[in-house]
C-alpha cells in the first residue's frame, strides 16, 4: 500500500528562485530567509519521498486566460520548465509518476472531483521554487512529482471546503494504490501578499501565523473562511493559501508539527513554511 508520510507547505516566491539561480542566497537580504530552510533540506534528505504530489498554481505561464482548469493533474512521464517574468529557471526537468497519477486521476474523478487530466504540462515557479527550497540545487531531482495545478488566479476559484475535501480524497486514493510508495503532499503559495494595485506590498504576519495555527488544529473551521477574507486580510494573492488546505486534508485528522518558519518579507511576500506529519506515523 502507498501511504502519505508528510505534508509540506511553503511560499513559492519567484524572486526566491531567481536568487538561487543567480547565486545570491548569501546576500544580506536573502540569507535569513534561506537559513530558515536549512532544517528542511536536511529533514528532506532523511525523508525523501518516492513521489511528491505538488499542489501549486500556474501563473499564466503555461495556462492562460483562454484555458484555466480549476483542478488538474499532470500524468505525463516528465514536465518541462516554463515561467513568466524571469523566464524558465535553469533547473532539472521534473520527472512524473504516471502510474500513481493515472490511478489518482481516475479515483478522484470517480469520487466526483472533475479533474482536468494533463498529458502535457510545463511547470512554473509555483512548483519549481518549492522544489529548490526543499532539495537545493541537484543535477537531478531526487523524487518523482505529480503536479496538481489549482486555479487561484482567476475568478471563480474553488472553495476552501472543496480544497480540504479533495485533500481527503487524495489520501484515500493514495492508500488504495497497490504499490509500496512513500508519498508526500505539498501545498504551495501564500502567505499574505499583494503584487498589484494600491495595496501592493501588503503583508499581515499576525493573520498568517493564525492561519498556520488553524491549519494545524482546526482545518474543518478554516475551510469556511471566505475568499473575501483572504483578499481583505492577506492581499489579492493571499488566496493562494487555499492550496495549503489540500495538503492538510491529505494528512488526516491530527498532525504533528515537525517544523515551522516565517520570514518577512521576500519580494512582496510573507514567507511561511511548515512540515507536518500525520499523527499515526509519528
Ligand atoms: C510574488 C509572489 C508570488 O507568489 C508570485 O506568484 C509572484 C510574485 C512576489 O512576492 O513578488
Ligand atoms: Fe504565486
Amino acid at each position: 500500500m502507498a501511504r502519505i508520510s508528510a505534508g509540506i507547505a511553503t511560499s513559492h516566491v519567484p524572486a526566491v528562485g531567481a536568487a538561487i539561480d543567480m547565486g545570491r542566497t548569501d546576500e544580506d537580504y536573502w540569507k535569513p530567509m534561506f537559513d530558515g530552510y536549512e532544517f528542511s533540506k536536511q529533514w528532506m534528505r532523511e525523508n525523501t519521498p518516492d513521489v511528491a504530489i505538488i499542489v501549486y498554481n500556474d501563473h499564466a505561464s503555461y495556462f492562460g486566460m483562454e484555458i484555466m482548469p480549476t483542478f488538474a493533474m499532470g500524468i505525463a512521464d516528465s514536465f518541462a520548465i516554463c515561467d513568466e517574468g524571469y523566464g524558465p529557471r535553469p533547473v532539472p526537468v521534473v520527472e512524473g509518476a504516471p502510474e500513481l497519477a493515472t490511478h489518482l486521476a481516475a479515483s478522484l474523478i470517480l469520487d466526483d472531483f472533475d479533474m482536468t487530466v494533463l498529458n502535457v504540462l510545463e511547470v512554473d515557479h509555483g512548483l519549481t521554487v518549492p522544489m529548490s527550497l526543499m532539495f537545493g540545487t541537484p543535477d537531478k531531482w531526487p523524487t518523482k512529482v505529480i503536479p496538481l495545478p489549482v486555479n487561484v488566479v482567476m475568478y471563480p476559484q474553488p472553495s476552501g471546503e472543496r480544497c480540504l475535501s479533495i485533500g481527503k480524497a487524495i489520501r484515500r486514493a493514495v492508500e488504495q494504490f497497490d504499490g509500496d510508495l512513500d508519498v508526500q503532499v505539498w501545498g504551495t503559495g501564500g502567505m499574505s501578499h499583494q503584487i498589484q494595485g494600491a495595496r501592493a506590498g501588503l503583508i499581515n504576519l499576525p493573520w498568517d501565523k493564525q492561519f498556520m495555527d488553524d491549519l494545524i488544529n482546526e482545518p474543518e473551521v478554516l475551510q469556511y473562511k471566505p475568499h473575501l477574507e483572504y483578499m481583505v486580510e492577506a492581499g489579492s494573492e493571499g488566496v493562494e493559501l487555499i492550496m495549503w488546505l489540500i495538503m492538510r486534508g491529505a494528512l488526516g485528522e491530527h498532525v504533528d508539527e515537525v517544523y515551522r518558519f516565517n520570514h518577512v518579507p521576500a519580494s512582496n511576500t510573507s514567507v511561511g513554511h511548515l512540515i507536518l506529519t500525520p499523527k499515526e506515523h509519528s
